[in-house]
């Protein structure tokens, strides 16, 4: 596997990205990770760019033992120069910053170690088209290295040592604008390193399963929330997998969940996937305490306290049972859908002061319970958990579903939560959601969903005058929910969403169509 060290690139996380899709298993650390601590062997290791400048004396650095272990090395940017700063080279600020598009030309320097970077590579007459994004250049080859690529603005644009496994690229082979860097990592991988690259789903699962049951024993017992989303059904499948019924599942019913949510979470987990699974019908707890509240974070609030309120007390119920029953082990672990980029988040590097931060859990679940965490998705990627839930038989409709917030459709309802504002609400996004997936639209949109507006309108239907609510349609695409664009409906699915919405849901007379990006709107209205 690779190793990843991370200098705080905004592109840290795509080198992790492409080897995943090389299919080779990494992990990426902060760049102050100490090899003697490593636990593991990589058979390669790759520095990433940085923000940073390596000869600004609050520079970060790799410990010197990176470079004598014996595995091969590749520096990207930043790494590249710090590669070259340490090996008596010299790197200096570049008269203009370079950043955009460029084309490389691969220079054959006959030298079989320098040469298997670009070896398999084919460059038509232009080059390979790259993307830089950089204000330092080396200014200096350092000893016994060569150009393994040039641009006519700088001759070294990739370099390699003669005898040693130590190479450096100044171009961000693992962006997208790069339209074949995946190649150069994959040489890098591939050629260099020697690793052919098994690692795939279908590898992952007995791995994952193995590595459970040896965490939780023989009779260790671990309960977890499912809500019905990718994530925790995922994860809760291939907890019953590796333990079967010592995996508690409990999902809490807010009265805040979609259309039959709770009916359907539990037919799906339950009858198609054999989770153990408990549904506490919580609705009525919630709605009294949402009476009168229409501050959308007091709204969270509640419903993230009585949250934890209920699941607590459905995990001592079975904490009991199970002290009841002599087979049984107590209830040692909590699941938690926990993905890779929030492990990166919590990992990498932020500068040579930040403190790292811890992974944000259900609400302090694991403080009160003194429970210790199982997270089987903390290497994968969403698209990895969809491939992974598809291979574990999860239907098809809900390993790609939108993603739904946890308040529910509490800060979906404008204004005072009361059970008919929820029915009214839950038909008319019943709707919208069926129409865009007749429409074929729905893995187009990251997230579709109504919200009800606190304004009655005018209307007319039949000889009657009407004065009903009005609902606002959403959806947005987007890579990761901090800037989204507003979707492009075809008219004629807009029509007949309205039109049934308005026909058959009781107390909307109008529908209207949120054409705002974020920023400066949200996803959500509240
Ligand atoms: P915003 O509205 O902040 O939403 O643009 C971005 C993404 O986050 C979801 N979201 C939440 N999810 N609890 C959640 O679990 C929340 O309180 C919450 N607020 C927003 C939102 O649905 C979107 O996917």
């Amino acid at each position: 596997s690779i190793l990843i060290l991370d200098f705080g690139s905004q592109y840290s996380h795509l080198i992790t990205r492409r080897c995943r899709e090389l299919n080779v298993y990494c992990e990426m650390l902060p760049c102050t990770q100490k090899m003697a601590d490593l636990k593991w062997k990589p058979k390669g290791i790759i520095l990433s760019g940085s923000p940073y400048s390596v000869y600004a004396p609050d520079a970060p650095h790799v410990d010197p033992a990176v470079f004598t272990a014996g595995v091969p090395v590749l520096g990207i940017c930043y790494g590249l120069q710090e590669i070259a700063s340490t090996h008596g080279g010299k790197v200096e600020a570049h008269t203009h910053r370079e950043y955009g598009s460029a084309h490389i030309q691969v220079v054959k320097t006959g030298n079989k170690n320098a040469d298997a970077l670009f070896e398999g590579i084919e460059a038509g007459p232009e080059g390979i088209q790259v993307w830089m994004s950089h204000g330092d250049q080396l200014a200096s080859l350092p000893p016994n290295f060569l150009t393994v690529a040039s641009t006519p603005t700088s001759p070294w644009t990739a370099i390699a040592h003669e005898s040693q496994q130590i190479y450096g690229v100044q171009f961000h082979p693992e962006v997208t604008h790069s339209p074949r860097g995946k190649e150069v990592i994959g040489a890098f991988v591939h050629n260099v390193c020697g690793i052919k690259g098994g690692w795939s789903m279908e590898t992952f699962i007995p791995k994952e399963i193995a590595r459970i049951r040896e965490i939780c024993g023989d009779k260790g017992q671990v309960i977890g929330a499912v809500s019905g989303g990718v994530d925790s059904s995922v994860a809760a499948k291939i907890m019953h997998e590796a333990i079967g019924d010592r995996f508690h599942a409990i999902m809490v019913d807010n009265g805040v969940l979609r259309l039959d949510e709770a009916k359907k979470v539990k037919k799906m987990l339950v009858e198609d996937l054999g989770v153990n699974l408990t549904v506490v019908d919580a609705s009525d707890l919630f709605l009294e305490r949402l009476q009168g509240v229409e501050d959308p974070e007091k709204k969270r609030k509640i419903i993230g306290n009585t949250f934890i309120e209920v699941f607590e007390a459905e995990a001592a119920k079975i904490e009991e049972t199970c002290a009841a029953d002599k087979s049984k082990g107590p209830i040692e672990w909590l699941l938690q859908g926990t993905l890779y980029p929030d492990v990166i988040e919590s990992i990498s590097f932020k500068g040579p002061s930040a403190t790292i931060k811890t992974h944000h859990n259900v609400g302090g679940l694991l403080d009160d319970m003194k429970l210790k965490l199982i997270e089987p998705l903390r290497e994968l990627f969403k698209d990895e958990v969809r491939a992974l839930g598809r291979l574990l038989g999860i239907p098809a409709h809900l390993v790609g579903r939108h993603p739904f917030p946890g308040p529910g459709l509490a800060i979906r309802i404008l204004g005072e939560v009361t059970r008919d504002q929820i029915k009214i609400l839950q038909l008319a996004d019943e709707i919208y959601i069926e129409e865009i997936r007749a429409a074929g639209l729905y893995d187009q949109i990251s997230q579709a969903f109504a919200a009800l507006l606190p304004v009655k309108a005018v209307g007319v239907m039949g000889d009657a005058r009407t004065y009903e609510q009005v609902v606002a349609l959403r959806a947005v695409s987007t890579e990761d929910f901090m800037t989204a664009d507003w979707f492009v409906f075809p008219p004629q699915v807009l029509k007949k969403i309205s039109s049934r919405i308005t026909n058959e849901v009781r107390g909307i007379n109008r529908v209207t169509y949120d054409i705002t990006s974020k920023p400066p709107g949200t996803v959500e209205w509240l």
